[in-house]
């Protein structure tokens, strides 16, 4: 074979597997949607439950690292009353009792009610509890079932939902959601839109409480901060950050060894879970730094396989919207989101869908002139799912040419949810509202990094057919000179 059809042949070969392996799709779907509008106050979705003080905007969250607690979150109107759990693993008999705290706040002139969070811990894995707050006939029960021990193999399912707001689409992707049996979401930031009111108005944190209840009080939402949770508002005299979150929204941080509730991981199943804080200080030698590079550290792939990372803003996104505001944090922790081999990293922000093939942009050299994200296998899938329907609408608009590092991409609501089946497979589904999980959307098998790469690796050595990875990725470079 002459050498220049051995060069066809070559281009042939790249060309296919490029084809193949690269080639997105930005989905020309077009929904039927309520307008981005808020609920009105006085809809049911955000009905007051009846009775004096009666405890309302019900939520938990994991309570440690390793999913045998949970901290019990609720707002009594009126006066404090009690801070106290009563619960136990048999219906209507509350054999225990634990003993929260209450907190309050003012923002500007909004006065918060009594923010009441317990902590109940030394659960049984795999056990349902049911469990009462409040007192006498305004008192209510509700029921969250504990997630299995820690084991490689432990099956789970999470959603992930994020930019939710309070509007129709927003209730129809708590609904839809609530259909699919996830048992934890995973949420990515964007809670209330409360700040596109006058003065952050608080009450519209409050009926977002009383939206989510239905979820929320029976299964854990694992909480990431997002811009719209900041309210930093010093023309109001507001100056502190995260106020209204914080006093809400509580986070097991202490347990993993965080110094701020920002930014904090939890092990549940078999996910090693870490939550980051786009809106916190990062660069090298801050707090979330130090942190999260200890935390990487301590990461074990033989106990818990899957290594979710979720962060409120993309680092790789081929919108309009919020176009480049990763970057930095890109630039700061990519690198070891490679050495780790993270399976997923989980944002919101932009508000429709995207997911990226593996890549990373971490080979930078000023003198070689590197500046492209390539194909790697070591590196995360990267997913926007920041699509839950909140006010501001959707970010209908694309780049034009969909860039090679883009698997799919399509402007609707809708949540995803990731089922983690053993240590090597997981199904990951993104379901657009419009029709829920019956019609295919963008759906894919995760093969883990850790435990399925081991296997390619070792096949991939007996039978390599392609020239290697490097020489690939500069061919690919080569042809495809303009990626971003
Ligand atoms: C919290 O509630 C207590 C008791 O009602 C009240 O005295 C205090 O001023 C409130 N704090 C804030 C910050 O509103
Ligand atoms: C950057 O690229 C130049 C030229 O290819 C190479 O000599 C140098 O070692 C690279 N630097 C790093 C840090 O990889
Ligand atoms: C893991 O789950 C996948 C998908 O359900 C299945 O095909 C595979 O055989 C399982 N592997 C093990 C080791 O159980
Ligand atoms: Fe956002």
């Amino acid at each position: 074979m002459g050498l220049c059809s051995s060069l066809l042949l070559l281009y042939m070969v790249l060309v296919c597997f490029v084809n193949d392996v690269l080639s997105g799709r930005t989905s020309s779907f077009t929904r039927s949607e309520w307008p981005s509008t808020d609920i009105p106050l006085d809809n049911e979705a955000f009905v007051v439950p009846d009775g004096y003080n009666a405890p309302q905007q019900v939520h938990i969250t994991q309570g440690d690292y390793d999913g045998k607690a949970v901290i019990i979150s609720w707002v009594t109107e009126s006066e404090p009353g009690t801070s106290e759990v009563w619960y136990g693993a048999v219906e209507h008999e509350f054999e225990h009792k634990a003993e929260g705290k209450n907190t309050n706040y003012t923002f500007y002139n909004y006065k918060s009610g009594y923010i009441h969070h317990c902590l109940v811990d030394g659960l049984e894995y795999n056990t349902k509890y049911y469990y009462r707050i409040g007192t006498g006939a305004t008192a209510r029960e509700f029921w969250f079932q504990t997630p299995p021990e820690i084991d490689p193999d432990a099956p789970y399912i999470f959603g992930i939902i994020g930019d939710l707001g309070q509007t129709f689409n927003s209730l129809s992707t708590l609904e839809h959601y609530m259909q699919t049996g996830g048992q934890t979401v995973l949420f990515v930031g964007d809670l209330s839109y409360a700040d596109r009111y006058e003065y952050n108005d608080g009450v519209r944190w409050d009926s977002w409480g009383r939206l989510i209840e239905k979820s929320a009080a029976y299964q854990p939402w694992i909480w990431t901060a997002g811009n719209h949770d900041i309210d930093f508002r010093p023309d109001l005299g507001e100056v502190s950050t995260f106020k209204p979150y914080m006093h809400r929204f509580a986070t097991p941080y202490v347990a993993s060894q965080s110094s701020s509730p920002l930014w904090y991981a939890v092990r549940r199943a078999s996910a090693h879970i870490i939550v980051l804080s786009s809106y916190s200080p990062f660069v090298k030698y801050t707090p979330q730094w130090f942190w999260l590079r200890g935390e990487l550290k301590q990461v074990n792939r033989e106990k818990t396989p899957w290594l979710i990372v979720l962060m409120h803003v993309p680092m790789y996104n081929s919108n309009e919207a919020h176009y480049m505001e990763g970057e930095a944090m890109r630039a700061v922790f990519e690198s070891w989101f490679v050495h780790y081999k993270v399976d997923i990293v989980f944002a919101g922000h932009v508000h429709a869908y995207e997911r990226s093939y593996r890549v990373s942009n971490i080979n930078y050299n000023i003198t070689s002139g590197n500046r492209y994200p390539v194909p790697d296998k070591s590196a995360p899938v990267y997913i926007t799912v920041g699509d839950g329907g909140n006010q501001e609408g959707l970010a209908e608009r694309f780049s034009k040419l969909q860039p090679d590092y883009s698997a799919y991409r399509e402007a609707s609501y809708g949540h995803s949810t990731l089922e983690l089946k053993n240590r090597t497979h997981a199904l990951y589904h993104w379901n657009r509202n419009d029709d829920g999980k019956h019609v295919p959307t963008d759906h894919i098998i995760f093969h883990n990094q850790y435990w399925a790469s081991n296997r390619r690796r070792r096949s991939l050595k007996k039978h390599r057919k392609f020239p290697g990875h490097a020489s690939l990725i500069a061919k690919y470079e080569e042809l495809f000179p303009v990626l971003v």
